[in-house]
């Protein structure tokens, strides 16, 4: 059997936003092939990304990353019914490479364009599949659902109504949370990507070594805030500007730990607030670098269960940037009869209105 007697349409999925190259090949919620070429070593001696050598590295990798998705799929170019980029949101010069690869493709196989957005992607991220999986057990979650992005640019709580559609509930004011946690790394010293980093040191620290804030933006308000914790993190680890002298030296691994209870903390009372403003929800859909953590999916676990919420959570290798999360969401967007015009611009900012939402009475 080829994979083009599967059943639902077979959507190639680009993703360039970040320091991620990456294609998968997707039908439905089945992952047929994936590849995903990460560029941690390029960016490492600069404690972050470098959008030039990001998008330099985009160009020479992806038509190998998308002959490799491909080639694990078992799919020919011309089997394809659609293709699908994250065009936005990125570093603006990252997202050309992706989406000019994907208009290319589109044009050439005469197939549909889809340009989705990197954020709203993350919350199918769960709902994904192997392709050996059959029948498929998880991709269709109960709706209305509550949505939480926990990556390196976005900390945003949603409502879902709609997976094409989700409705954006809060999101940080400032810094995300995985930024944050590189942050922290790069004070401590650890290195780029810092996450995965602060969470392994974290390990043989103290959580409740030092009392870092939490920031509070109001009892109604689903936003977030992680400067004020980074600068209580700097101050404990340097000191407090002009009283250096009288700095005590911390344990790094008491730092981490502390700061990583915090910034999981801020994650909790929000989604609690979420959860609590909308009793009509029935499950939680989450996705971005940072549900990789180990505390974060415990807590997310934790309140799921505390909630009767049934929660998709992504593996881990789905939960960070790949291109299977951009074809499923393309792939949904072109059931409900959608497509893009070639000339749709990649857009490093997405514009989303915060809506405070009142649910219907039950
Ligand atoms: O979703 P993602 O791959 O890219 C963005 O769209 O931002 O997320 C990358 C972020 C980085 O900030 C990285 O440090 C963080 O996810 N991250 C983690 C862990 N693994 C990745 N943060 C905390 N704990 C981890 N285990
Ligand atoms: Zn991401």
């Amino acid at each position: 059997m080829t994979a083009k007697a599967t059943e639902a349409p077979l959507v190639l999925g680009i993703e360039s936003s970040c320091d991620e190259t990456a294609a998968a090949v997707v039908s439905g919620m089945r992952v047929l092939g994936a590849t995903v070429a990460t560029q941690h070593d390029l960016h490492e001696e600069y404690g972050g990304v470098v959008p030039e050598i990001a998008s330099r590295a985009h160009l020479e990798r992806i038509l190998p990353v998308v002959r490799s998705a491909l080639a694990e799929a078992k799919v020919r170019l011309e089997d394809l019914d659609a293709v699908a980029v994250g065009h936005r949101p990125g570093l603006i010069g990252a997202l050309l490479v992706g989406t000019s690869a994907a208009k290319a493709l589109a044009l050439g196989l005469g197939v549909p364009f889809l340009g989705v957005d990197h954020v709203h992607a993350h919350l199918v991220s769960g709902l994904l599949e192997p392709a050996s999986s059959t029948p498929p057990s998880n991709s269709s979650p109960s709706l209305p659902a509550i949505g939480l992005v926990l990556s390196g640019g976005h900390t945003s709580l949603y409502r879902i109504e709609s997976l094409t559609r989700p409705i954006l509930l809060g999101r940080t004011i400032d810094d995300a949370i995985g930024e944050a946690f590189d942050k922290v790394a790069s004070m401590l010293e650890l290195g780029h990507p810092g996450g995965p980093r602060v969470e392994r040191l974290a390990v043989d620290g103290d959580p409740e070594a030092f009392d870092f804030p939490i920031a509070n933006l109001g009892r109604q308000r689903l936003d977030f805030s992680y400067s004020g914790l980074k600068t209580s993190v700097r101050y404990k680890i340097r000191g407090i500007p002009g009283q250096e002298a009288d700095h005590q030296p911390v344990k790094p691994a008491d730092v981490a730990a502390s700061f990583q209870a915090a910034a999981i903390g801020a994650v909790r009372r929000n989604l609690r607030k979420a959860i609590s403003a909308h009793p009509d929800a029935s499950a939680l859909l989450v996705g971005g670098g940072v549900i990789a953590n180990r505390s974060v999916r415990t807590m997310l676990e934790e309140e799921c269960h505390k909630a009767d919420l049934t929660l998709h959570l992504p593996s881990t290798a789905w939960s960070q940037d790949n291109g299977a999360m951009i074809a499923a969401l393309g792939g949904l967007r072109l059931a409900e009869g959608e497509s893009d015009d070639l000339d749709l611009a990649p857009a490093a900012t997405t514009r989303e209105d915060r809506v405070i939402h009142h649910p219907p009475a039950s």
